[in-house]
């Protein structure tokens, strides 16, 4: 990494800063100095030009619709590999051998059951609860149940936890469907896939065997991939800065969850389908085009847009094809929803006010179409989501932990409140 002298002038004060290079992407000015030198914090609320850590997992260009895991393109991951090996890839930074990747698959496999106990702390919830408060609850729970992976400077505690972490939050995920839905919850099979096993866990009966189908148990296995790590989103800053304080990874993977849930991150899956749904025909389409543009309207195009893409998302690219392949596998011609959403694309694309502003469809534009025509109920969209990105996590959450400069993150502010004035007793308050 190369260095170069920087300087910022505040007033009459000069702070000596330092430039530094990566590999790819932007240069930085390391401001560690700033405060100290000049007395001023920077201000960046939305971190839109701010690197919150050095990292060497995931790199994303915006302007060319760029993203790399470990330097691989997604679309070669998604088309040539699978998620475990792209777990691998994540946790550990390169491609495994023949022996190292069954050697994980065993690993991961053998971890997927949960503590008996835990279908008892399922019943506590309401039937009707949003799955991805279930999760949030269960997979911090998960603290409460496995003390011995808990230890964070432990590297092989770290390693169990990450482990037991990416094989269970499917069988918590398929458990919160089951339990949504009032059927029996469904163990794992050490016989099946990563993708297979979530798939019969979420859709087997106890009445009759479970047929996998391959073409869908394919497009489950990459919508995981697809989704797998996304450099520092919000999220995966939620998990770096619950780690930064020494909490267990379980409680930070459970920040992270919560953080994914809301409609502008991982909740615009289930967004995007509510509005597809919402707007029905094609022929209602400018209304909502209009919607969008209006400022008086809160209105958004869920699926639409994004912090860093500036271009295509390359994610929405293989998620639509994705898309293409399950509903012709199912045999589903003409989906209303599929109608709408090319037509909407199309639209968009073309609007000077989406070209202006950048706002290109996200991986979260198709993914709703695909898990809708997979069996899932809307609600349990970005549970998979979750599911899929709790290995970008929890490597991300490795990185920190591992990097020996690592200290509590803890951001200050510019105060605009009350200046200091002394407490007046009720009866003089008028
Ligand atoms: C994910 O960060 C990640 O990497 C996230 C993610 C991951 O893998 O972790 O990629 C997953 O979260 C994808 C994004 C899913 N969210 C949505 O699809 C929700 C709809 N999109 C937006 O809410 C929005 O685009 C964001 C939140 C995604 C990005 O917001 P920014 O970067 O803060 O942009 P902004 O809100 O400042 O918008 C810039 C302009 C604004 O107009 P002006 O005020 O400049 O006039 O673009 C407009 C916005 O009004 N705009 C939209 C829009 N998104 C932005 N207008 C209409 N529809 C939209 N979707």
């Amino acid at each position: 990494m190369t260095k170069r002298a920087a300087s910022i002038a505040v007033g009459e004060k000069n702070a000596s800063l330092e430039m530094r290079s990566g590999t790819m992407g932007p240069d930085v000015v390391d401001v560690t100095a700033l405060y100290k030198d000049t007395g001023v914090f920077t201000y960046d609320p939305g971190f839109s030009s701010t690197a919150s850590c050095e990292s060497k997992i995931t790199y994303i260009d915006g302007d060319e619709g760029v993203l790399l895991h470990r330097g691989y393109p997604i679309d070669q991951l998604a088309e040539q590999g699978d998620f475990l090996e792209t777990c691998y890839l994540l946790l550990y930074g390169e491609l495994p051998s023949a022996r190292e990747k069954s050697d994980f698959i065993y690993r991961v496999t053998r971890h997927t059951m949960v503590h008996e106990q835990m279908s008892r702390f399922y019943s506590g919830f309401r039937r009707d609860a949003h799955p991805m408060a279930v999760m949030v609850g269960s997979v911090g729970a998960l603290s409460a149940f496995y003390h011995d992976s808990t230890d964070i400077a432990d590297p092989h505690q770290r390693m169990v936890a990450s482990i037991r972490m990416v094989a269970k939050t499917p069988t918590l995920a398929a458990m919160a469907y089951k339990y949504h839905v009032g059927q029996p919850f469904v163990y794992p099979r050490n016989d099946l896939s990563y993708a297979e096993n979530f798939l019969h866990m979420c859709f087997a009966v106890p009445c009759e065997p479970y047929k996998i189908n391959p073409v869908l148990a394919r497009a489950m296995d990459r919508i995981f991939i697809l989704h797998a790590d996304h450099e520092q989103n919000a999220s995966t800053s939620t998990v770096r800065l619950a780690g930064s304080s020494g909490a267990n990874p379980f409680a930070c993977v459970a920040a992270g969850i919560a953080c994914l849930w809301g409609p502008a991150h991982g909740g615009a899956n289930e967004a995007a389908l509510n509005m597809l749904t919402e707007i029905g025909t094609k022929d209602r389409i400018p209304e909502y085009i209009a919607r969008a543009k209006d400022k008086n309207d809160p209105f958004r195009l869920m699926g639409f847009g994004h912090r860093v893409y500036k271009n295509y998302d390359p994610r929405a690219k293989i998620m639509q094809q994705t898309c293409h392949e399950v509903l012709d596998e199912l045999g589903i011609k003409d989906d209303p929803l599929l109608e709408v959403a090319m037509e909407l694309e199309q639209i968009a694309l073309h609007d000077p006010y989406f070209v202006e502003k950048k706002l290109y469809p996200n991986v979260d534009f198709y993914s709703g179409i695909t898990l809708k025509a997979l069996g899932f109920p809307t609600t349990m969209f970005t549970v998979l989501f979750a599911v899929a990105r709790t290995v970008g996590w929890i490597a991300q959450w490795k990185e920190m932990i591992e990097d020996p400069h690592q200290r509590i993150g803890r951001p200050r502010q510019l105060y605009t409140g009350a200046t200091l004035r002394d407490y007046k007793p009720v009866a003089a308050r008028g």
